[in-house]
């Protein structure tokens, strides 16, 4: 295999283990490798990823950690076009050519108006080489939700539920129960942990009291954020989902211009932000939801939820935690009989036995 190809594919390779922790910056993955003059001597001599909080950038942390000599050539892979826009600091692409660096190699070219393509221009410009669009497609997955957050001004929309072999997700209606088993439960929190935001209907946090956070330990710092749909505010204050003041963006979407239960609940560290009718719609909602930089967002219920971003078409992933058992007529269904999902809008990608529960993938199709 050709050397560049190598060391990008275990740069695209490492950045899945890390992805999901640099919240509200993509979590990108850089390598440098020292070579001869020849290419005949090659060895991996530092590698970053972007820090939780955004900062420092990857190209940064590993250009931090290398001895640069003189008779080396010095190349940096990294997964996304390195940044070129001045912020806080010195920009990526400066320190790179303040290094010893002489080749840049990376895998996808930046979404973000205010790089794309031009990180390549100045590094061209300064006399470095750049090559580009290596092995792009095995990190498209890992990107969609930053892509589509650029390009569309919408975040990925992933919805999970739990049901039983009937596809009911609850015993009986407005009731809570534990469908599947513990294993699915760390699964979920994993997912948790990779998203950047949990949406839920106000009947949920009603009926469930559900906490929404991610407790594996030593991952609980990558608890998603909270965001909960309710025109009319008619649940308690007092929920489990308020407790928790680890994050600072969590956000309700209502109708409701009480400010006196807005006063309360933002005491609990929850931005409100009203609507009007007209703009209380899953479209505007999402691109609300962009706009605070969130490109990863996963749909927990409950059913009249899901409905609604189905028959909306904008769910971009779906996942299905199913048990072993059925619970029959009296249950309620996973999705409201308002379902209008279109034949064929989604594909199924990968099932997986979790012990005797079952783990459904599906994703939109293309
Ligand atoms: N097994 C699972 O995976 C799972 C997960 C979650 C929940 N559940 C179960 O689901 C049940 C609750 O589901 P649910 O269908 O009654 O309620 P829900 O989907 O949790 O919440 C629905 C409420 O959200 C508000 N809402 C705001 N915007 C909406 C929109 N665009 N579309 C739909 N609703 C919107 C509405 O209340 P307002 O009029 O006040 O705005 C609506 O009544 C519980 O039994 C719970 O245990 C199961």
């Amino acid at each position: 295999m050709h050397l560049d190809s190598k060391y990008i594919k275990i740069t695209n390779f490492l950045q899945k283990k890390v992805h999901g922790t640099s919240f509200p910056n993509p979590t990108v993955f850089a390598l440098i490798v020292e070579s001869d003059k020849k290419f005949s001597s090659n060895r991996i001599v530092s590698f970053g990823f972007t820090q939780k909080g955004g900062r420092p950038h990857a190209e940064a942390v590993a250009i931090s950690n290398v001895k640069f000599l003189k008779n080396k050539i010095y190349t940096l892979y990294s997964t996304l076009e390195p940044c070129c826009h001045e912020g806080r600091e010195e920009s990526c692409v400066e320190k790179i050519i303040k290094s010893n660096i002489q080749r840049i190699i990376f895998s996808s070219k930046d979404p973000d108006k205010r790089v794309n393509g031009k990180g390549i221009k100045k590094l061209e410009r300064s006399g470095l080489k750049v090559k580009y669009n290596i092995f792009a497609d095995e990190i498209q997955n890992p990107y969609k939700g930053y892509i589509l957050n650029r390009k569309f001004n919408r975040p990925k929309v992933t919805l999970k539920v739990g049901c039983s072999m009937d596809s009911k997700i609850a015993v009986k209606r407005g009731q809570r129960d534990q469908i599947t088993n513990k294993i699915v439960k760390k699964i979920v929190h994993n997912i948790r942990s990779e998203n950047d935001a949990i949406l839920v209907g106000g009947n949920t946090i009603k009926i469930d009291n559900p906490d929404l956070n991610c407790r594996i330990p030593g991952l609980e710092n990558l608890s998603p954020y909270k965001v909960i749909l309710s025109k009319s505010l008619n649940f308690d204050s007092n929920s489990k989902i308020f407790k928790s003041k680890n994050r600072n963006l969590n956000i309700i979407f209502t109708l409701e211009s009480n400010l006196k239960k807005i006063k309360s609940l933002k005491s609990k560290c929850y931005k409100v932000v009203t609507l009007k009718e007209e703009d209380f719609n899953l479209s505007n909602i999402l691109s609300n939801l962009a706009k605070f930089g969130i490109c990863n967002l996963l749909v927990e219920g409950g059913s009249k939820i899901f409905t609604s971003f189905l028959n909306e078409g904008l769910v971009d992933q779906l996942i299905i935690f199913r048990s072993n058992f059925f619970i029959g007529p009296q249950g309620q269904e996973m999705f409201s009989d308002k379902l209008k999902l279109r034949q064929n809008f989604f594909v199924i990608t990968n099932v997986l036995n979790v012990q005797n529960n079952i783990m459904e993938i599906f994703d939109r199709k293309r």
